[in-house]
This record gives C-alpha cells, structure tokens and sequence, in this order.
C-alpha cells in the first residue's frame, strides 16, 4: 500500500492571535497547508474565529487553507469560506444531515469538500460517501480544544479508510487532528493518515517552521510502503 507524499498543516488555534499575520508568515515557507479551526460556541463548547478572520488571512499570504468548521448548519456557512478562498472546507458529518449535499456546494464554490469525524463517532456509516469527498479528517482526540492527549485507539479509523481508500483507488486524502507530535506522528502515518494537523507541535516550539520540517520527515519514514 502506498500513500501520497505527507501534508503538514499548522492549526494557527496554537498561535498568537494578536500576530496571525507573522505567525502565518513563520511557517509559509516549510508547511503545506494553514489549517484554521472555527468554532461557534455550539457544535462545540469553545469558541474561535469565523469568516472575517480568514478573508484578512487570505488578503496576506499565498498558502491554501485548510479551514475545519465545528459548528452547527454547515450548509449555511461552509460555503462563504469557499468563496473566501478557502482551498479546502472541511465540516463535521455529526453536524450534517446530507454531507453530500453540502460537498457539491462546496465543490461547486471553487473548493475541496472535507468530511470530518469526531472522536465518538464510527466511521463505517460514511465510507460509502467517500467519492464526493477530498479530504477525511480523522479526530485524533475529541474536537474542541487544542493541546489535548492523542488517543491512539483512533488510528483504527484511519486504518478502515485507507483500506477502503486503497481498495476503491480514490482521490482522498486522510487527514489526522488533535495531539499530534513528534511522538505521535508516526503511528498516525504507519496507520495511513497522510495530512497532519499540528498545533501545539508547532507553535509550541522556538522554532515552528523546523517543527514542521521534522514533523513532515518523521511522517514521510513511517509512511506504508516507505
Ligand atoms: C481541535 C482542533 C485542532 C487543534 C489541534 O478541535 O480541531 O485542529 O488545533 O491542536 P493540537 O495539535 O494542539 O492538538
Ligand atoms: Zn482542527
């Protein structure tokens, strides 16, 4: 089985949000995609930034945006942030009830459609969609906050989908999000994963751009097939 080369998304929820613009600017050139988490104070308990905040991001650099909506009726907002410039929208299946619906809109807006999957939530109920989808995000902790403790027992999803990834040849990345490090990375990209979110691992460190490096070579040697 082999999997795509790794994607490294920094989630700027680890940032200084009086600085976003050079906290964006410390990691543009070494990561893949900006990963932005919008919250609304109801799909989950915290809240963060919306659309305001990442059309000023998109006015100041060139990377594509990774934006992970936790908020309830996605249908009504997801697809401002396609038009906003987003490259990739991803929003939850526990707050959707037609995902595939909303993955055309937002595929018809310009962007990549995201499906995400909390931490209580099965997988096998959605590998069938999997087709109108760019991206699966795997929550590797319960969505919500940054900074929380991996749950490896979660990796068994993301062995579920990139097996049925691998067996029905399709163009879908699988994307992990919540505590992964540098000492967790690995199992995360053994089990298939191949886009890491990383908050805390990388604006925790005196030097984000690095951590990403480092996060992106640990991934690429523990690749399938590596
Ligand atoms: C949490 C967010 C994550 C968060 C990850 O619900 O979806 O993207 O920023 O933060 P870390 O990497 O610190 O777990
Ligand atoms: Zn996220």
């Amino acid at each position: 089985m082999t999997v795509p080369p790794p994607i490294v998304a920094p989630s700027i929820l680890a940032a200084d949000f009086a600085r976003l613009a050079e906290e964006v600017r410390a990691i543009e050139d070494a990561a893949d995609w900006l990963h932005v988490d919008v919250m609304d104070n109801h799909f989950v308990p915290n809240l963060t930034i919306g659309l305001p905040v990442v059309q000023s991001l998109r006015a100041v650099t060139a990377m594509p945006f990774d934006v992970h909506l936790m908020i309830e009726d996605p249908r009504r907002w997801a697809p401002g942030y396609a038009d906003a410039g987003a490259y990739n929208v991803t929003f939850h299946a526990e707050a959707s009830d037609d995902p595939v619906a909303l993955a055309k809109d937002l595929r018809s807006a310009g962007a990549k459609a995201g499906l995400a999957i909390d931490r209580d939530t099965p997988i096998e109920p959605y590998l069938d969609l999997l087709p109108s989808f760019d991206t699966l995000l795997i929550m590797t902790i319960k969505a919500g906050f940054g900074g929380q403790r991996f749950i490896p027992q979660l990796l068994e999803k993301v062995r579920t989908a990139r097996q049925h990834v691998s067996a029905g040849h399709l163009e879908l990345r699988i994307e992990v999000d919540g505590g992964i490090a540098a000492d967790t990375i690995e199992q995360a990209a053994a089990a298939g994963a191949d886009a890491f979110v990383a908050g805390t691992a990388v604006y925790g460190a005196a030097d984000p751009a690095e951590a990403v490096r480092h996060l992106r070579a640990l991934a690429e040697r523990a690749a399938p097939g590596a």
